[in-house]
């Protein structure tokens, strides 16, 4: 079933409560929640706090998007704040399957993400680890970027060793999705589809959820 989780990153910061529950009126699934540091990412934008605060206007399921240095130090921090899916980058964790492994501990579900250029070869010592694959189709940082073609062929080998190995893993892609690229990366297996400017910029942002859905 495909997924749409819009992202706050292009909502008002200082109307959050209400962006977040108009989005939840409007038929979004997940709230895609992304945490820069200024750091592993050239950009930042908030913390613990904001996913306290934005779960306190939605009963859909949090899920936050950690652009930030050694995420390990912070998982307590945001499970306690409400997430119910932490992601995190593999190329800023030494130790992945320590980082999932504890994020599960917390009674929620692990994912890990990969920037577009970077090999997905360590997810398959992971199948049993993780419940989320994120493949970023953008340089992470910024909302609005254009989306990155070549991703869609490890769109497709993520999905095969996924299916491969039986277990339920989502797999989500994240960075200008729009309505002329999304059959695309569907049709290369991807169920979850983070959407920031294209439904924060919409006329019509719960139409366009439901567009977007097909
Ligand atoms: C990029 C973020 C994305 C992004 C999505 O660093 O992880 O979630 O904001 O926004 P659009 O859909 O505008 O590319
Ligand atoms: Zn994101």
């Amino acid at each position: 079933m495909i997924k749409i989780a819009p992202s706050i990153l292009s909502a008002d910061f200082a109307a959050m409560g209400e962006a977040v529950e108009r989005l939840e009126k409007n038929g979004a699934d997940y709230i895609h929640c992304d945490v820069m540091d200024g750091m592993f990412v050239p950009n930042i934008t908030f913390g613990p706090a904001m996913i306290a605060a934005v779960r306190k206007h939605t009963k859909l399921p949090l899920d936050v998007h950690l652009m930030i240095h050694q995420p390990e130090r912070y998982i307590d921090l945001f499970a306690d704040a409400g997430a119910d899916i932490i992601t995190f980058h593999a190329e800023a964790c030494t130790h992945i399957h320590r980082t999932l492994n504890a994020i599960r501990q917390r009674g929620i579900k692990a994912g890990l993400v990969f920037n577009p250029a970077t090999p997905v070869d360590c997810l398959k010592y992971l199948m049993d680890s993780v419940d989320m694959v994120l493949l970023m189709s953008v340089n992470p940082g910024f909302g609005g970027q254009k989306f990155i073609p070549a991703v869609l062929d490890k769109v497709a080998l993520v999905s095969g060793m996924i299916k491969e190995s039986g277990y339920a893993i989502e797999l989500e892609i994240d960075g200008g999705i729009n309505l002329d690229n999304i059959d695309t990366v569907l049709a290369a297996g991807a169920n979850v589809i983070v959407a920031g400017n294209t439904v924060f910029s919409a006329s019509d942002p719960a139409a366009m959820i439901i567009r977007l859905r097909g």
